[in-house]
């Protein structure tokens, strides 16, 4: 008995963690408007497809959407206005492994763009080669997810 309770509630743990399967950008939503200087909400649920124990993120900026990452998991340099870093999800609350996401962001000077001109900011979530647990061997793995801002 004394040795179920620990397993049970390692289980409970993973069944709580499941719904966060699809990924998603919570913040900022679609539509959002930004301007210079400004700060504003950032929060992204991880798919964590693989129950890798840690999920990392890199977010841009972009002036339309991109298609698709490169061969690294980037996008390519020069493809994007803005790079807001690479941070590591805990999942499973687990630790947080620094540097964790930030709840917010600052946008870059976007006085070249129009107001009402769209923008895309993007989360590409990687699953690392080799983290998935139960010796799943795969190659790393990135999902790309976007949502449209509008400058202000
Ligand atoms: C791929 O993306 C990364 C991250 O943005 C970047 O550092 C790298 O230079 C990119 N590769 C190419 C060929 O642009």
């Amino acid at each position: 008995m004394r040795f179920l309770f620990p397993i049970l509630a390692a289980l409970a743990g993973l069944s709580a963690a499941a719904p966060s399967a699809k990924r998603s950008i919570n913040a900022p939503a679609a539509g959002t408007s930004i301007s210079s200087g400004e700060t504003i909400a950032f929060s992204y649920g991880a798919s964590d497809w693989c129950h890798g124990g840690y999920s990392p993120i890199a977010m841009y900026l972009s002036e339309t959407q991109p298609a698709g990452v490169n061969a690294t998991g980037g996008l390519d340099d020069g493809t994007y206005i803005q790079y807001f870093g690479s941070y590591l999800i805990n999942n499973f609350g687990l630790p947080v492994l620094p540097p964790a996401p930030p709840t917010s962001i600052t946008i870059t000077d976007l006085e070249s763009y129009a107001v009402g001109s769209t923008l895309y900011f993007s989360v590409v979530e990687t699953a690392l080669e080799g983290t998935c647990p139960g010796g799943v061997s795969h190659p790393a793995e990135y999902l790309l997810t976007s949502v449209p801002l509008t400058v202000a």
